[in-house]
């Protein structure tokens, strides 16, 4: 173990910190070297990341619908583990992560890493200020910094985690086919709001880009950030990072299934879950 790596895609910077709160933590007990690979912008998923049986990669997504998010699970699956060590980490909005910690542990298992333990923590939900609102908070990043030094103690005391010997944690949910979570909101109607797109309010836009900057998908026009020409997959990092608080959806489906998540998830306090 020489390097340790935060690997993760966080449009609104839930999983960022609590990847990276974990990461730091452990290179910090092991005397490992840290370091970030952001993978959030299209700019920062050109190429394919290459690691190797020196490095420890804490690996974390957004929960998308049960999921782990479907346009960049292609980008994910091109990772190369080649034996690293890897701790899948999910965070989701106070709902569930369902499927998507079992998922991002297969699709790390196969792309060559070995996992030696996983998390889940609530975060601020993309659609939400009041679902799991804030966040992680102090008390969540020091509980992933004290699950790192676990996991640090546990793997320098048992050298055979860095050789040979290998079982991929067990993790909770089901076996391929992984089951996306069906939104549906009153009379049990579903909702489809793959086409729904953020809209700008032009009397509080600026025209400053940081929007377009900041979209994963790389879908808001620079030259008239109003215009969303691409993909909308419903991040979050547009309404929540604007200046001005110039972008929102007002979808009426969107709000309602929004709605009834604050309804039945507001109030409730998760606790991060941790496999080791
Ligand atoms: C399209 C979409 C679907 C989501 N689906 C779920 C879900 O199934 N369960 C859940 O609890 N949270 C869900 N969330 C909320 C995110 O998992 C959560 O806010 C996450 O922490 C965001 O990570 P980030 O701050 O790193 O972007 C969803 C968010 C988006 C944008
Ligand atoms: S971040 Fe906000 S103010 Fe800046 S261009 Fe985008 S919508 Fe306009
Ligand atoms: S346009 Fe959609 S995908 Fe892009 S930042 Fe906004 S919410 Fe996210």
């Amino acid at each position: 173990m020489k390097n340790v790596v935060a690997l993760y895609f966080s449009p609104t910077g839930g999983t960022k910190k609590v990847v990276n709160s974990m990461a730091c933590s452990f290179a910090a007990f092991t005397g490992c070297e840290f370091s970030e690979k952001d993978v959030t912008l299209p700019k920062q998923r050109e190429g394919t990341p290459e690691f190797g049986v020196d490095d420890v990669v804490f690996f974390g997504v957004p929960v998308y619908i049960g999921r782990v998010p479907n346009l960049i699970r292609p980008f994910f699956a091109s990772i190369k583990g080649r034996g690293a060590l890897g701790i899948p980490v999910v965070t989701y909005g106070n709902r569930a992560y369902d499927d998507a910690l079992i998922e991002l542990r297969d699709i790390m298992e196969k792309n060559g890493f070995r996992t030696v333990a996983a998390a889940a923590f609530p975060a601020e939900h993309s659609f939400s200020t009041t679902l799991a609102g804030g966040r992680p908070d102090e008390k969540d990043l020091l509980l992933a910094e004290d699950f790192a030094r676990k996991i640090a103690k546990i793997l320098t005391a048992n050298p055979h985690y860095l050789c040979g010997h290998h079982t991929p944690i067990a993790v909770p949910g089901n076996p391929p086919p992984y089951t996306y979570y069906k939104a549906v909101i009153s009379d049990n109607k579903n909702i489809d709001i793959r086409k729904v797109k953020p809209l700008t309010d032009i009397s509080k836009c600026t025209g400053c880009g940081l929007c377009a900057r900041l979209c994963p998908m790389g879908s808001i026009n620079i030259s008239d950030p109003t215009i969303t020409d691409g993909i909308c997959i419903k991040c979050g990092a547009c309404i929540k990072r604007c200046p001005q608080g110039a972008k929102s959806i007002t979808d009426p489906d969107y709000l309602e299934h929004k709605r009834l998540l604050e309804e039945e998830f507001g109030n409730v306090i998760k606790k991060a879950e941790l496999f080791l």
